[in-house]
C-alpha cells in the first residue's frame, strides 16, 4: 500500500504541526477541528511557521503557497473518508481517543491506516475501538513538529510488520528520523523525559531554588535548549499532567506521580503558553517573566 493522502484530526498544537509536514512533504492533507475558531488558529501558526521557513530561506513563498494549498481545513469527519492515513492529535483523554477512533473506522475505508500521536496512552487500548488492529499504530511526533526530528514509531502486538514499515516511510517522507518503539506508556522519550519535568517542579516545591534559577540551570549547565519548566509551559500543564496521571497508572512509581502543584495549576487555569500564564507570565511572549505566585514560599 502507498500513502497518497493524509488526514489528521486535531488542529492545535501537534495537529497543526502535523498537518504542516505532511502537507510541505506534499501530501494532500484533510485536517479537522470542532469549532471554526479553533481551525483558524491552527491555520494562522501554520501559516506563520511556513513564513518563518521562508524568511529563512529554507523554502519559496511559491512552496508555502502551494503547500498551504494542499490542505483540506474541514469540521466535517466525513471528509476525511478517502484518506490513506490517518493521524489523531487531539487532547490526551482514552475515552475521547476511543470514541473519535471508532467513529473514524465506520467512515473512513476498510484499507486506510490509522495512527495516534498520544504521549503515553496505550496504543493497544486505542486500537481495541476499530476494527482495523494490524493496520493501527503509533507515530509520536515531537513539539514544535516543524523543528524536532524524532517521531517514535510504536507498534503493538498486532501491528502488520508492512504497515510498521510503511510508518517508519512516512516519518522519512515528512523530513523526520524514525525510532521504533513498543507499546509502553511513554514510549521511549516520554519515559525518560517526564520523570526529569517532574522532578523539577518537586524541586521548586521543595525550595532547591527559583523558577529562573532550575531553568537556568538545566540550560546553562546541561546545555538543554530549554529549561525543564519552560518546557512544561511549552508542552502545556494541562498535557504534562495527564501524561503523569497515565504514566503513573501504568507503573506506579512515585516518580511518575503528578507533584501537587501541577494539578493545582490544571484547576487554576495556568495551562502554560495556551493560556498566557504557567511556570511564567507570557504578557509579553519575547520576554516571559517568572509566575511569582509560584515562587517557593517556605523557610
Ligand atoms: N516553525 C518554523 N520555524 C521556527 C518555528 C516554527 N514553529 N519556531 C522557531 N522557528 C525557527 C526560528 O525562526 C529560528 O530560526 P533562526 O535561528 O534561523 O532565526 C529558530 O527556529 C530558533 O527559534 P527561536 O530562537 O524562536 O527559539 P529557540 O532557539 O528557543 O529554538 C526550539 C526553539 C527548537 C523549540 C528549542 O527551544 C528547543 O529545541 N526546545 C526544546 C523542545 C523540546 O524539547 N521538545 C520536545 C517536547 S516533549 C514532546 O514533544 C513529547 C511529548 O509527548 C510531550
Ligand atoms: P491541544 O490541546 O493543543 O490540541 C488538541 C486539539 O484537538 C484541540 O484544538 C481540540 O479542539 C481538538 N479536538 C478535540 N477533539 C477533537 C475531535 N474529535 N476532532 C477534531 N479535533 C478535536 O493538544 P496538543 O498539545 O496538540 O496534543 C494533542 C495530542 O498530541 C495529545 O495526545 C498529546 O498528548 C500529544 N502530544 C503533545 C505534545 C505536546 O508537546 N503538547 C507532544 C507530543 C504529543
Amino acid at each position: 500500500m502507498e500513502i497518497r493522502s493524509v488526514g489528521v484530526v486535531g488542529c492545535g498544537l501537534m495537529g497543526s504541526g502535523i498537518a504542516q509536514v505532511a502537507a510541505t512533504a506534499g501530501f494532500p492533507t484533510v485536517v479537522r477541528e470542532v469549532a471554526q475558531d479553533l481551525l483558524d488558529k491552527g491555520l494562522a501558526s501554520i501559516e506563520r511557521s511556513l513564513g518563518k521557513f521562508v524568511e529563512k530561506g529554507e523554502m519559496s513563498a511559491e512552496q508555502k503557497a502551494q503547500t498551504l494549498g494542499r490542505l483540506n481545513p474541514t469540521l466535517k469527519l466525513d471528509d476525511l473518508a478517502d484518506c490513506d492515513l490517518v493521524i489523531e492529535a487531539i487532547v490526551e483523554d482514552l475515552e475521547r481517543k476511543k470514541g473519535l477512533f471508532a467513529e473514524l473506522d465506520r467512515i473512513v475505508k476498510a484499507e486506510a491506516v490509522f495512527a495516534s500521536n498520544t504521549s503515553s496512552l496505550c496504543i493497544t487500548e486505542i486500537m481495541t475501538a476499530t476494527r482495523r488492529a494490524p493496520r493501527f499504530l503509533g507515530l509520536h511526533f515531537f513539539n514544535p513538529v516543524p523543528l524536532m526530528k524524532l517521531v517514535e514509531v510504536v507498534r503493538t502486538v498486532v501491528t502488520d510488520p508492512e504497515i510498521v514499515q510503511l510508518g517508519l516511510d512516512f516519518a522519512h517522507r515528512t523530513g523526520k528520523t524514525p525510532i521504533l518503539a513498543s507499546d509502553r506508556a511513554g514510549f521511549i522519550v516520554n519515559r525518560l523525559l517526564v520523570p526529569y519535568l517532574l522532578d523539577a517542579i518537586r524541586a521548586l516545591e521543595e525550595g532547591f531554588g527559583s523558577i529562573g534559577d532550575i531553568d537556568k540551570g538545566m540550560k546553562l549547565g546541561c546545555n538543554h535548549p530549554m529549561g525543564p519548566l519552560t518546557l512544561m509551559d511549552f508542552v502545556g500543564i494541562d498535557t504534562t499532567y495527564y501524561i503523569a496521571e497515565i504514566l503513573f497508572n501504568e507503573y506506579r512509581e512515585k516518580r511518575f506521580a503528578p507533584p501537587p502543584l501541577l494539578k493545582r495549576m490544571v484547576l487554576a487555569g495556568m495551562l502554560g503558553r495556551k493560556t498566557g500564564k504557567g511556570f511564567y507570565v507570557y504578557s509579553d511572549p519575547k520576554n516571559p517573566k517568572a509566575n511569582e505566585l509560584l515562587q517557593w514560599q517556605g523557610s
